[in-house]
């Protein structure tokens, strides 16, 4: 199954890079039929932090305030083998090995969209793919931080663009809501879970992430909802521990974050008998498992699809006439050997369940 999502993940690119050739067309339907994973919750929940340690690389920008202004589409491309690297979908030629400059160029691209202001949200996405051989394939998506109120001078209507913007991406049910709930706060209170049961109300694809548990007020602690008894959603809620500010500055790097945050959980006696469902490498591995599962289920709608916009993309390739110009020709012809790839995948799948077999 590994490799239908590394396909979901190039359609998906796909069908980006072709921007506005797939105008009229059913690839923008595609596009929203694919899942990915958001990540939505209050400011400094910890949403950039989880993201992070999901991916186990440091590469967003993240802090007080609303540091997160523009949605980030993060695409994790599992490779063999070899360095990892990162690629901005604006800066097609580039290869980024070094990730504290993803880090820069996400806020200066984010600068570029909003201007230098902190005060200034946008709807228009960044685009960040990272190939890596220790990741595991998945789209997630980071979202700016719902507030309550406009602070330090921001519009009023803040507040409700970045709800629109929020709810715009994860009312699609397509979308993996991670709920980001911080557990020094009260969860009846977290704006995380609020907005997910709006698009959500069954629950059917939230998953709660109960970040912060460190700081919780000495004598209490997170069982009771880890465990499924405080706010009980549909799926088991998991509990994970960043970095902390001081941790960032000090650069902890990831390794040594994951490790404590291991050893956070085995050494506290009231945790020790979660700790196979805690922590950020488990919440990884859970959410791709979860996202096979999907695309399974999804394999039919996908395939009839996929299958409509082969034959549209032959029908433009032919109208182009050859030889195609090598810009719009190219990414369409490229989509469409993506879609036949993805149809011979669906194939194989297929006649793998019928026999039995774990072909794939
Ligand atoms: P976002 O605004 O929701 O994206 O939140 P960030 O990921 O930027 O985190 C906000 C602040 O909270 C940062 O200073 C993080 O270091 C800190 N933080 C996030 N998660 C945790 C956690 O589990 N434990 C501790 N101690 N600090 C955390
Ligand atoms: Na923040
Ligand atoms: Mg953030």
């Amino acid at each position: 199954m590994e490799s239908l999502i590394a396909l979901v993940n190039k359609i998906q690119r796909a069908c980006t890079a072709l921007g506005d050739h797939g105008e009229g067309s059913s690839l923008p339907t595609l596009w929203d039929s694919l899942p990915a994973i958001a990540v939505v919750g209050g400011q400094s929940s910890g949403k950039s932090s989880v993201l992070e340690s999901v991916v186990g690389k440091d590469f967003l920008p993240r802090g007080a305030g609303i540091v997160t202004r523009r949605p980030l589409v993060l695409q994790l491309h599992r490779i063999d083998e070899g360095k990892e690297y990162a690629e901005f979908m604006h800066l097609p030629k580039k290869k980024f090995t070094d990730f504290a400059a993803v880090r820069q160029e996400i806020s200066d691209e984010t600068d570029r969209e909003t201007g230098r202001s902190s005060k200034v949200i946008s709807t228009v996405p960044i685009h960040l793919s990272i190939f890596s051989p220790n990741v595991v394939n998945l789209t997630l998506v980071d979202l700016p931080g719902l507030t309550k109120v406009a602070v330090d001078g921001q519009p009023e209507s803040i507040v409700q663009d970045i709800e629109n913007m929020v709810r715009s991406f994860i009312e699609k049910p397509n979308c993996i809501i991670l709920a980001i709930s911080p557990a020094n706060q009260d969860l009846a209170t977290s704006d995380a879970i609020k907005i997910s049961r709006e698009v959500d109300p069954k629950g059917d694809r939230t998953f709660g992430v109960l970040t912060k548990i460190d700081l919780m007020d000495q004598g209490t602690n997170a069982v009771d909802i880890l465990e499924g008894r405080g706010y009980k959603l549909r799926y088991p809620w998991v509990g994970v521990v960043n970095r902390s500010q001081a941790d960032i500055n000090k650069s902890v790097d990831m390794i040594a974050a994951r490790r404590r945050e291991r050893d956070y959980f085995n050494n506290s006696p009231e945790y020790r008998h979660l700790t196979d469902r805690m922590g950020s490498e488990y919440l990884g591995k859970m959410l791709s498992k979860h996202l096979e599962v999907v695309i399974k289920s999804r394999i039919p709608g996908l395939q009839s699809l996929i299958t409509k916009t082969i034959s549209e993309l032959e029908t433009e390739l032919s109208r182009l006439g050859k030889p195609v110009a090598a810009d719009a020709g190219g990414k369409l012809y490229m989509i469409m050997e993506i879609c036949r790839a993805f149809d011979q995948t669906f194939k194989e799948h297929l006649d793998g369940t019928r026999s039995g077999g774990e072909k794939i």
